[in-house]
């Protein structure tokens, strides 16, 4: 039975782990720190450091696993192109993760080499660059480190004296230790979606359903499927998620992100792996994101994807900084039609960080929003 390492154990590498195990594969979790969620449900678990090579090559070397799945954007991408050229199998490929790893390699990928819509932007080095930057795509923009993921230190900038308080937001929020922004045009979309993107073997890109979702400090709180999209525009963003992937290469489910306004389809960013907004596939259909991706991986070719109806999935997070003590409501909330929950098993919480989510049907995406967030607020964490 083949091997495979994940590295990153949060909600969403729970859930590819439990869709591994039902096809009997073997799972090593990895991450930084103990008992995240992918390590309750896997056959063993390290802490590492996962930005250092050393110690990501050491636990590699070590387990030798047929197959590595990155779950998080923070590694050190040259590890993985290094155990690549010795055989591995890195998910979806070694290069889509490092391009992806940052936001400017991406976006230059995207907007230079592939050459899809892509929002007008700049980069910025230090803050004297920012301000000048900052006014040639004029206001508002908005600004993000190069370095961050889940709205990490991003801000908008609606006017000049809003600069410096910017700028030291994506300077706090950042990850590493070198100072780049990226400055956005400020897009006034009508609405977004994520376009989940299968690259098979030897068979043909599928695609899920469009997925909607709303973002609130740069983070996810529902998504709902199908997402409302014109014909044409859905026929578009299809075809540049499919020239982008096809760019990337590699084998695995993409979660493909685009700004809809009334006559564009702009393409945002993109993750190489299963989307938080996809987590909305738990209840929508019969194969959901995990299982694609676990199948494009291994080679499985992908049948027809069987959906349930209208669905959606509510964000449960923190409000309070401590350790979980319980998770009460779970009668209440699973007492609602066509509802469910997954809760994540996270030991510790604090404001906004999401802890678990409530899915639901319902007749149409409005409905369905209504019911999980009805069925989320039923879910309490205590400290
Ligand atoms: N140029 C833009 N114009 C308007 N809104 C934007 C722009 N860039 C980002 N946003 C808003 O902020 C959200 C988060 O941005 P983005 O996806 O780039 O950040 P992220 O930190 O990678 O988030 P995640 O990790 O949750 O995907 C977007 O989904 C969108 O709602
Ligand atoms: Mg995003």
């Amino acid at each position: 039975m083949k091997k495979i390492m994940l590295l990153g154990s949060g909600e969403l590498g729970k859930e590819f782990v439990i869709s591994a195990k039902r096809l009997g594969l073997t799972v090593v979790a990895v991450d930084k720190y103990k008992d995240a969620p992918a390590m309750q449900v896997s056959d063993a678990y390290y802490i590492v450091n996962m930005l250092d090579k050393k110690s990501l090559d050491k636990v590699i070397a070590k387990e030798k696993p047929d197959i590595i799945v990155p779950e998080i954007e923070a590694i050190r991408t040259e590890a993985l192109l290094y155990w690549e050229k010795k055989g591995i199998q890195i998910s979806p490929c070694a290069k889509a993760v490092d391009l992806t790893m940052n936001r400017d390699k991406i976006r230059d990928f995207a907007a230079k080499k592939v050459k899809v819509r892509t929002a007008n932007y700049l980069y910025a080095n230090s803050y004297e660059e920012f301000v000048i930057n900052a006014k040639r795509i004029g206001f508002p923009n908005v600004v993000k480190p190069v370095m961050s993921s889940s709205g990490k230190g991003q801000s908008i900038v609606r006017k000049s004296s809003d600069l410096k308080a910017a700028w030291k937001f994506a300077v706090t929020g950042m990850r590493g230790d070198k100072e780049k922004v990226i400055i956005e045009e400020f897009i006034q979309f009508e609405s977004e979606i994520t376009l989940l993107t299968i690259r098979q073997k030897n068979k043909k890109t599928l695609f899920v359903e469009p997925i909607g979702h709303r973002q609130e400090k740069g983070d996810y709180r529902e998504s709902w499927i199908p997402a409302k999209i014109a014909k044409p525009h859905l026929a578009k963003a299809k075809l540049m998620a499919k020239k982008i992937t096809d760019a990337l290469g590699g084998y695995g489910i993409f979660g493909v992100e685009f700004f809809l306004t009334k006559n564009e389809v702009i393409f945002s960013e993109l993750s190489p792996r299963p989307h938080d907004t996809g987590m909305v596939t738990l209840i929508s259909q019969d194969l959901n994101e995990f299982d694609l991706h676990l199948r494009a991986i291994l080679g499985i070719p992908i049948r027809p994807i069987k959906y349930y109806g209208p669905s959606s999935s509510v964000a449960i997070l923190g409000t309070k900084k401590g350790k979980v003590k319980s998770i009460s409501g779970l009668q209440n909330a699973l007492s609602i039609q066509e509802t469910d929950v997954r809760v994540f098993g996270k030991k510790e919480t604090w404001p906004n960080r999401r802890m678990a989510v409530a899915l639901a049907r319902g007749k149409n995406t409005e409905t369905a929003v209504k019911i999980a967030k009805n069925a989320a607020q039923k879910i309490k964490i205590r400290i």
